[in-house]
Order: C-alpha cells, then structure tokens, then sequence
C-alpha cells in the first residue's frame, strides 16, 4: 500500500466491501532510515444484520429472576411451586447458557433450508405457541398435533414433555425437533458442522461452556436452558395473590366481582385446580379430561391420557386442546360444562360418584366469569419482555 500519510495522530483507512470473507490488513510503518515495523489484523465482512442476532452489552438476567414469593414459598391452598421445579443439578440456568439458548431458539439455521425456528411454532405474543391448529414445518408439511404454550414448563414436577410425555426430560425433547422430519429436517451431525461454522457462536459458546467447540449436548442444554428461563409471574392473578397475601378469599381487592366468581369455579365446584394446579397452573399429572377421542384416535400417553400446558397466558394462547379442536376459551368453557364425554380411561376427577361423566352445568353468567378468571392468568410483560424476544431485528 502507498503512503497514505501515516502521522503521530493515527490515520484511517476505509472502503466499502464487495463481498462476505475475511480480509487481511497488515500495516507496515517505515522511519525512512531502514527501520520498520508491522502488525497484522483481520477484519470479517459478514452477511446483513437481519441474520445476525443483536445482544445487549450487559446480559439479561435469567438465572436469578425476581420471583415473587409465591413462586418461592409454599401455600397451604394454592401449592407448592418451588417443590415442581425440574431443572436437573447438571444444567442450572445461567444468564450466558439461557442468551446462547435464546439465539439458538430464534435461528432459523437449525433447520435444513433456513426457513423454520423454534420461535415460528412458539411464539412469545401467543404465550410461545402458535395461533395456527397445526403448525407448517420447514418443507410445509404440518405437525401431528396443535404447538404447546411453553412459559412454566419448569414448574412440570414430572419433568417430561410433549402432549403425551414421550420425551423424559426437557434436554431430551428440545433436539427432538430439529431432527423431526415435519419440523426441522436436520440430523444432529448437520447441525454440529452447521453452527461451527456460524461466526456469531463462538462468544456465545465460549461463553457458556468455556470454549467455542460445537456440540449437540451444549445445544441441547442451552436451549433447555432458555425455555426454563421462560416463567410467567406478573399476570393480574399475581397481582391480586400479593394485594391478598395468598388468601385465595381475598382476591376481590384486585379482581373485579365477575373475575373472583371465576376464581370461586376454577377451585370450587370446577375443580380445575386439581389438575391445572398450583398458583404456577401446570398440570400435575396426565389425565383423560373427557374429550371426544373417536374423532382423532390420537392415543395421547397411551391410554388418551394427555398433559396440559400451563394455563398461564391461555387466554392469547389459543387455539386449545392437543388438536387445537376448540378456537375460543369460551368453547372450552362450554366443553366443561355440557360436554366432557364417556371414557374408559376418563379422569376420576370427571366423574360423578356413579361413574358418569361430571358437566359442571353452568349458566351463561356462570360460563362467562370462569373466562373471566383465565384471562386474568395473562401476563404482559412476558408476552413483551426484551429477555425472551427475537434477537435478529434487523429485518
Ligand atoms: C414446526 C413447528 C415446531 C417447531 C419448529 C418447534 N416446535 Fe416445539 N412443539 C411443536 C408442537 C406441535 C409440539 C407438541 C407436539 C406433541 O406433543 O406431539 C411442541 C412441543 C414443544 C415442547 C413441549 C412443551 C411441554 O410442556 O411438554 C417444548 C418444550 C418445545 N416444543 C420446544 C421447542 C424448541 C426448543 C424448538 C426448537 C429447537 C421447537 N420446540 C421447535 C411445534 C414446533
Ligand atoms: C382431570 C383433570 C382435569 C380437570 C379437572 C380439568 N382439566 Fe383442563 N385439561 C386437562 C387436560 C389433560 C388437558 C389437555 C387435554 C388434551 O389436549 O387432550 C386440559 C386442557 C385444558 C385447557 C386447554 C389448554 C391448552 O393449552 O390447550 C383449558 C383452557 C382447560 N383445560 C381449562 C380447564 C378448566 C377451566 C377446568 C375446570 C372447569 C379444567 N380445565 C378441568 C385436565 C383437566
């Protein structure tokens, strides 16, 4: 290169790249009396921001979120959430496995063509699921079953997942997608050599694990990591716990008199707490709740025996049930009331004493207060919050 005039002060040099690589720059200094020295530095042109995630300086916080106590402590009426948690000992959430997890949720390269991520099947304005029935894969095919709300999976004491629990831990089931052949089309092999390749992953990964090596484990925990990062705690039902101290009788200072009648059917009469349980409401168990199963054969577990997501969020969450059969909470409502079928393997907790399906009966009124109460459990600042957002923005 010629002098370009190189002073005491410094100098710059610019252009304006043509191409994506790696450019070596080495600049050369000469006193003019045969003295001179060099250093050589790279400087990579990558592709538009749009794929490129934008991180804040200073990381959120997902490790140490500021949970409030009922959340923390147990309640005598309302449950124990602390004791459901089913992070494992081997993969605590840390503020740089979750931000690794929640780039790695949002990119569309963990599927084969670059068109599907985590985040098109969940998304956060839904409660992360889908507002589709069915949910279009990477070669536009569609999944077996309706997308599942994510926020509270944590709280799942039995620690399995999917609608019929056939992945035994949450480490097990977030790799399960990326190598479904509806959804993301890759083997883990692919992925591996894929993302080691993908410039933006080495501080991501050296800041999780140490060094920047790519492997399906460290995908897998990251991404187990993001999802349990995902807990929903300032919905209105929260705010009305506080006012009340836990006393579910004195939720009236926050709910309106039609929201408290609700609450009065979700744990009175209803009985919906013993199954969507603890002030967490992730279910506790998988059950047969009485659907109408001849119209699908799925088999859910086994014996059309299905987990619930958490209720948390429901009311912008929907379409509802594993086939997302009902479009309104108000249809689910209605299901409850009039319409819970005969089933072998139906729920005790659905049956009368005789062994007859147990329909609640409600009235119109009575109907609208139990929707009222779900849309209580709507939180949003989840539903908006920075920490769980897409981070490619530059779209
Ligand atoms: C093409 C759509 C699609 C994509 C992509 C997708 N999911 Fe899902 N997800 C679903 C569907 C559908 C289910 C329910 C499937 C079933 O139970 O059979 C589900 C279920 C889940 C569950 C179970 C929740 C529970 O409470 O049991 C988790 C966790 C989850 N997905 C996380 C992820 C992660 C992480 C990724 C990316 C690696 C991902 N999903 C990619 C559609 C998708
Ligand atoms: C015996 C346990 C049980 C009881 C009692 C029960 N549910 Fe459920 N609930 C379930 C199960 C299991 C599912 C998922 C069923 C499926 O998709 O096959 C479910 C699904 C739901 C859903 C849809 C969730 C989603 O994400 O699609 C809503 C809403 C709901 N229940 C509300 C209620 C209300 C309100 C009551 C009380 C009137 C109630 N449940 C009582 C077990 C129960």
């Amino acid at each position: 290169m010629a002098d370009t005039g190189l002073t005491s002060a410094g100098a710059a040099i610019s252009g304006t790249p043509s191409f994506i690589g790696t450019i070596v720059v080495t600049i050369t200094a000469s006193d003019g009396n045969g003295g001179s020295a060099s250093d050589s530095f790279l400087i990579e042109i990558t592709a538009a921001s749009a794929n490129r995630p934008v991180l804040p300086a200073a990381l959120f916080n997902y490790a140490n979120q500021n949970l409030p106590a009922h959340y923390t402590q147990q309640n005598a009426a309302l449950g124990n959430v602390v004791g459901t948690d089913n992070t494992p000992n081997n993969n605590p959430v840390t503020d740089e496995g979750a931000t690794l997890g929640r780039v790695l949720f949002y990119d569309k390269r963990l599927s084969a063509n670059d068109t599907v991520a985590c985040a098109s099947c969940h998304v956060q304005a839904n409660g992360f699921t889908d507002s589709a029935v069915l949910s279009v894969g990477f070669d536009g095919g569609e999944t077996g079953r309706h997308s599942m709300r994510l926020g509270n999976v944590r709280y799942y004491d039995r620690g399995r997942f999917f609608w019929d629990e056939r992945a035994d831990t949450l480490e097990d089931q977030v790799l399960q997608p990326i190598q479904d052949d509806v959804e993301m089309g890759m083997t883990l092999t692919q992925l591996e050599v894929k993302l080691q390749d993908v410039d933006y992953y080495v501080p991501l990964f050296e800041a999780a694990f140490g060094d920047d090596t790519v492997t399906s484990d460290r995908i897998s925990l990251a991404l187990a990591q993001f999802v349990r990062s995902l807990i929903t705690f300032e919905s209105e039902f929260d705010e009305a716990y506080i006012a009340a101290n836990g006393d579910p009788d004195d939720f009236d200072q926050v709910f309106s008199v039609q929201e408290a009648r609700g609450f009065g059917i979700f744990r009175g009469q209803g009985r919906c707490d013993q199954c969507h349980s603890t002030s967490a409401h992730v279910s506790d168990d998988i059950h047969n709740n009485g659907l109408d199963v001849a119209t699908t054969g799925d088999q859910g577990a086994g014996d059309q025996e299905f987990k619930s997501p958490s209720l948390r969020n429901v009311a912008v969450g929907g379409p509802y049930m594993h086939d997302g059969r009902f479009a309104t909470l108000a249809e689910v409502v209605d299901f409850y009331s009039d319409g819970v079928q005969v089933n072998p393997n139906l729920s005790n907790r659905l049956r009368n004493n005789n062994g007859t399906p147990r329909r609640l009966n409600l009235s119109n009124a009575q109907k609208a207060d139990l929707v009222a109460f779900l849309e209580t459990l709507t939180d949003q600042n989840f539903l908006t919050d920075p920490k769980f957002a897409d981070p490619f923005t530059g779209s």
